[in-house]
């Protein structure tokens, strides 16, 4: 399998501390039929920079240590971009990596608890770049939670979204993990990733949420989010199904 999100690289946000970590991690990953993993370390997101170059050159030096440890893991650079008033600016200096090699899939996250009123007109602008949007974890945005139509709004304007495996069997708790199951099921998510971060309790879960999205949803499903996984590592295009709005269910009382 392909994961287009996790943060393995040592020692530059807030996955992998160490490169032993990294090594387990790794393994890990393998051991979940992972075979081609993005590293995806945070960027410009107010804590964390992490310009293009030295995602490369760590990348690359990653890569040997697997190699030189037997770790049949495939890796290569990329980022998670937070939306910023400096994203624009980044891509014209060349500063972004993207999810694939011909520059076209940009994984881009809010805040936790926002989605920024700017961001349609920002995400609208890097479209028209011919970039097309991954948005990450919209499962567990606060603000996407509490208004869905955000999420809806967008994918219906052409961007993609990642569900991370473990809020969809339900690591993240039941909130997170129904509405992972809500997005699915209203075509408002296109790919499964790990968003491996080095973490107490926090496992690969790819292999489990395929196991139960088969169930819930069918066979033809599960097979439509792997082989997007690699359309967006080749650049090419996804298959989407219509996106439908999710209705917020009324509570209704006796009075
Ligand atoms: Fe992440």
């Amino acid at each position: 399998m392909i994961d287009l999100h996790s943060h393995l690289l040592p020692n530059v946000d807030d996955g992998s501390k160490s490169l032993r970590a990294s090594i387990r991690m790794a393994k890990a990953a393998v051991d979940n039929d992972v075979t081609v993993a993005l590293m995806t370390p945070h960027h410009m997101n107010g804590h964390y920079v992490n310009h293009k170059p030295d995602v490369i050159r760590l990348t690359e030096e990653f890569q040997s240590h697997l190699d030189n440890n037997h770790i049949p893991l495939q890796v290569f650079p990329s980022q998670e971009v937070r939306i910023n008033g400096d994203l624009l600016q980044a891509l014209d200096n060349d500063d972004i990596l993207f999810a694939d090699e011909s520059n076209r899939y940009l994984l881009l996250e809010f805040p936790d608890d926002d989605v920024p009123t700017y961001s349609t007109d920002m995400i609208f602008q890097i479209m028209q770049r011919g970039i097309t949007v991954e948005i990450a974890h919209p499962e567990r945005n606060t603000k996407i939670m509490s208004t869905p139509s955000i999420l809806f709004d967008l994918i219906e304007a052409g961007a993609l979204a990642q569900v991370t495996a473990s809020s969809y069997v339900g690591t993240f708790g039941k909130k997170v993990e129904k509405f992972a199951e809500q997005i699915l099921s209203h075509n408002l998510a296109h790919v499964f990733v790990s968003d491996a971060h080095d973490l107490p309790n926090r496992r690969y879960e790819l292999a489990e949420a395929m196991v139960k999205v088969e169930k819930q949803l069918g066979k033809a499903y599960q097979q439509l989010l792997e082989s997007n996984a690699e359309a967006i590592l080749d650049g090419n295009d996804v298959t989407t199904l219509l996106p439908e709005p999710i209705v917020k269910r009324k509570f209704f009382s006796k009075f």
